[in-house]
């Protein structure tokens, strides 16, 4: 049975949502699903805006033929070639033989690596601030290279002044019936999914989300529809902040994230007391994860949040502990910079993991150690409190 919403007049939202899926990418847990949104255009043309995962194929299908309402299918935009999004090009095809399919220089060579489609005579191109007109609707395309492929575009409907924006302003989380903003506790209740997805999947392209928040400023937009997570149709500016905050890699909260990994206890025991001693010297916003419980993509996500991150491991194999350093090298590759770190070491007979911590801290952007080489050995000794006490009273100092 078909489950599509009506957005404005002729906007229809023919998305779905997955809540069988455990990774997302294989990768990111998915503890409250995921939607993958798709739009439908009912002007004198029919437009429908990406399709869907294949997950979701039965719903989505039956979205976009009841929509329809007994209409064929004209043009599909393809905003983003990610398989997520594009899974079900095949089945429009087959559904509506007279199709075309509107893409830049750079979809339509994917549309080829990825699936055996004959798109001969079927496919129109479009650069930057091109406009094609269906009826009432002008759509102006908005090119946004690597946010996070790069032959992600986003559409500008001039008429409504509504900006399919693609991945942007995308979280992760099923929609729970409600589809817009202003019908949701955005703040309490998908904030931190909303991080959590945009500093692990479009974190490392900063400087390319920032390009492309520049070009949204000129537009007149009254609402964003992006391909996963709610549609936006007021307090725009609250989701824009967040962004600009995320990609220029500022800390959104003044703040300390401590992540401990510990193999028996020693070193996530000193890492409590080290909290305990933050909070004694008036800090109040501390986060604490045991990073082999704790996902690395939630350790990513907080590192983006928090102003001051304290990472405490042990030395293992000589090295690092495998999980902190899996860590260090998702920060690397997602491009974390601008924050202050202190790092406590622990090693039994040869301590090394705070110094090549540290080391590794030092190949990132504008990192700022506030420690050099601290470590105990096996576990904390009275004789290394004082200098603990003078770290988190000098953070403390820092944060207010
Ligand atoms: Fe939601 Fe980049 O795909």
């Amino acid at each position: 049975m078909h489950n599509y919403r009506k957005i404005t007049e002729d906007l229809y939202w023919v998305g779905g949502n997955d809540r069988r899926l455990e990774l997302f990418e294989n990768i990111f847990p998915l503890s409250k699903g995921v939607s993958y949104n798709a739009y439908l255009l009912m002007d004198e043309k029919t437009v429908l805006l990406d399709t869907a995962d294949a997950a979701i194929s039965r719903q989505f299908l039956e979205n976009v033929t009841a929509a329809l309402n007994g209409r064929s299918l004209d043009y599909l935009i393809v905003n983003h070639m990610e398989p997520d999004h594009c899974a079900l090009i095949e089945d429009l095809l087959l559904r509506y033989p007279e199709l075309k399919i509107i893409g830049n220089a750079k979809t339509f060579p994917l549309i080829n690596q990825f699936y055996d489609l004959e798109t001969e005579g079927k496919t129109v191109t479009v650069k930057e601030g091109d406009s094609l007109n269906f009826g009432r609707h002008t759509l102006h395309f908005v090119m946004a290279p690597m946010v996070h492929w790069p032959e992600v575009m986003m559409t500008y409907d001039e008429t409504d002044k509504i900006l399919f924006s693609a991945d942007a302003f995308g979280t992760f989380g099923a929609l729970n019936g409600n589809l817009f903003n202003d019908e949701i506790d955005f703040d309490r209740d998908w904030l931190d999914e909303a991080r959590r997805y945009y500093t692990n999947i479009v974190g490392k392209y900063g400087m390319q989300v920032q390009n492309v928040l520049k070009k949204a400023a000129g537009l007149d937009i009254l609402m964003l529809c992006p391909l996963h997570g709610p549609i936006w149709r007021n307090n725009l500016s609250y989701i824009l902040d967040k962004y600009n905050t995320w990609s220029k890699y500022e800390p959104e909260e003044k703040g300390v994230m401590i992540a401990a990994a510990s193999m028996y206890g020693n070193t996530e025991n000193m890492a409590e007391i080290f909290a305990s001693m933050l909070a004694e010297a008036g800090v109040k916003n501390i986060c604490f994860h045991n990073i082999s419980k704790t996902h690395v993509s939630e350790l990513i996500s907080d590192t983006f949040k928090y102003s001051h991150i304290v990472l405490a491991a042990p030395t293992y194999n000589n090295g690092i502990y495998p999980l902190m350093d899996n860590y260090l090298e998702d920060m690397k590759a997602l491009a974390v910079q601008n924050r202050t770190f202190a790092v406590l070491g622990n090693g039994s007979w040869a301590p090394q993991s705070a110094k090549l911590i540290e080391s590794k801290l030092g190949e990132m952007k504008n990192i700022r150690l506030i420690t050099e080489n601290f470590a105990v050995k096996s576990a904390l000794k009275t004789e290394h409190t004082q200098l603990l006490k003078e770290l988190a009273e000098k953070i403390a100092e820092e944060l207010k």
